[in-house]
């Protein structure tokens, strides 16, 4: 039986990724070691089979609880832990270090103490910066590492760690950099849950700029099969892009949800830009793709269907993730409450 040790399984991408991994591999067990940050939920985690499932609340700063959590012989541990929100970071780096950076550093140490077999650590494409205008422009595995933001810096230096524990210490390490995803179980405060959610209630959607920056969209049970193969079969030391060959300008998002839902274009609000707003990502997959063999599965409309249809379907998980201290971060963030802007 294959042991795995997931960290940030609470959140978003983590507890889509637990549940591929339970359906994958019927007879793994998985710790899903989780802060329970404002992004981490437990609603997020109560549907899974508790034989092969077992939450474990800590924090991977803190090393000795990750080494009293660790499973013995632990096949991988997939890192997803992290603080993932691009504006909050703006507002404040600090938390972003701490977790990203110094968080990474301790889940390789133990890796490397313990003899884990494989550490899947995930990043993102925010890591290499901005692409120009032109849609001939694509990030590539050689792309040069750029951030712009300090959450895109902070997981630069953990992707940087991440290689070079597999450079001098010869960790078994593998990286993924994947776009924009988006599904069920997304936190708000992200742009596509926080325009399906503020149209469902019939409020204003707050765009940044233009709205012409462009994004590169990912169903997440497409990322998450794309971590499964890198999991499996990725080769040690490699970086792998992870993208659907979708993108969209943010226009175009709030458009096909507004459509989608059947309300007006008047709900559209253009509000200040993102200081430093990253102009456009684009993701070439070829790599993970040829090598692999992986391919998207939905489609921008079909996930988009999905995605729309959860949120509708889930008022309740809604309603308690927009209550409290979401409200007081959205007061902060956009000058005015969510029923006001
Ligand atoms: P999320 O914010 O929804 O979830 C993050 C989870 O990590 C939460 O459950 C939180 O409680 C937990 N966490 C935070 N700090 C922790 C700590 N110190 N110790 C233990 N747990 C901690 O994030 P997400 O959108 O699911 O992203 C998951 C990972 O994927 C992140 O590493 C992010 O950088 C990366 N990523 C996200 C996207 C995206 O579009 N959302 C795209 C590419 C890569
Ligand atoms: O590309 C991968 C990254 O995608 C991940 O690494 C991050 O964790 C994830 O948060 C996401 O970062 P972005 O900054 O691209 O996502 P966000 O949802 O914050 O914004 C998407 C686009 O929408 C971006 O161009 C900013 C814009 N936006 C965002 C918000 C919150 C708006 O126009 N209005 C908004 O209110």
């Amino acid at each position: 039986m294959k042991r795995y040790f997931v960290t940030g399984g609470a959140g978003f991408i983590g507890s889509a990724f637990i549940e591929s991994l339970l359906s994958h591999e019927p007879n793994c067990s998985i710790t899903n070691f989780d802060a329970l940050t404002y992004a981490g939920n437990l609603e997020n985690v109560a549907r899974f089979d508790k034989s092969r499932h077992s939450f474990v609340h800590g924090n991977i700063i803190d090393k000795e609880a990750v080494l009293a959590h660790l499973p013995q012989e632990c096949d991988a541990i997939i890192n997803f832990a992290a603080e993932s929100h691009v504006d909050r970071s703006i507002r404040s780096a600090h938390e972003f270090l701490v977790t990203n950076v110094i968080g990474t550093q301790v889940l390789l140490d133990v890796a490397r103490a313990r003899n884990v077999r494989r550490v899947v650590h995930i990043s993102t494409d925010e890591v290499m910066g901005s692409l120009p205008e032109t849609e001939s422009s694509f990030f590539t595995e050689e792309s040069e590492l750029s951030p712009n933001s300090p959450y895109a810096a902070s997981k630069a230096a953990a992707e940087h760690l991440a290689r070079a524990a597999h450079h001098t210490f010869g960790l078994d390490v593998v990286i993924t950099r994947c776009g924009n995803n988006y599904g069920p179980r997304q936190f708000p405060e992200k742009f596509l849950p926080l325009a399906i959610t503020n149209a469902i209630h019939n409020e204003s959607i707050p765009v940044y700029g233009d709205g012409l920056n462009v994004r590169d969209w990912i169903y997440v049970e497409d990322h998450c099969r794309a971590i499964l193969a890198v999991l499996e079969n990725g080769r040690s030391g490699a970086v792998y892009n992870i993208g659907a060959r979708n993108t969209r300008r943010n226009i175009e998002v709030v458009e096909s949800v507004l459509n989608q839902l059947q309300r007006p274009k008047s709900l559209i609000k253009y509000v200040s830009d993102r200081p430093g707003h990253d102009r456009r990502y684009a993701i070439d997959p070829s790599m993970v793709e040829n090598e692999l063999g992986w391919r998207p599965l939905e489609s921008w409309e079909s996930g988009l269907t999905k995605t729309i249809n959860w949120y509708k379907d889930n008022p309740q998980w809604v309603e308690q993730v927009r209550s409290g201290a979401y409200r007081d971060y959205y007061k902060q963030q956009y000058g005015t409450g969510v029923e006001a802007l």
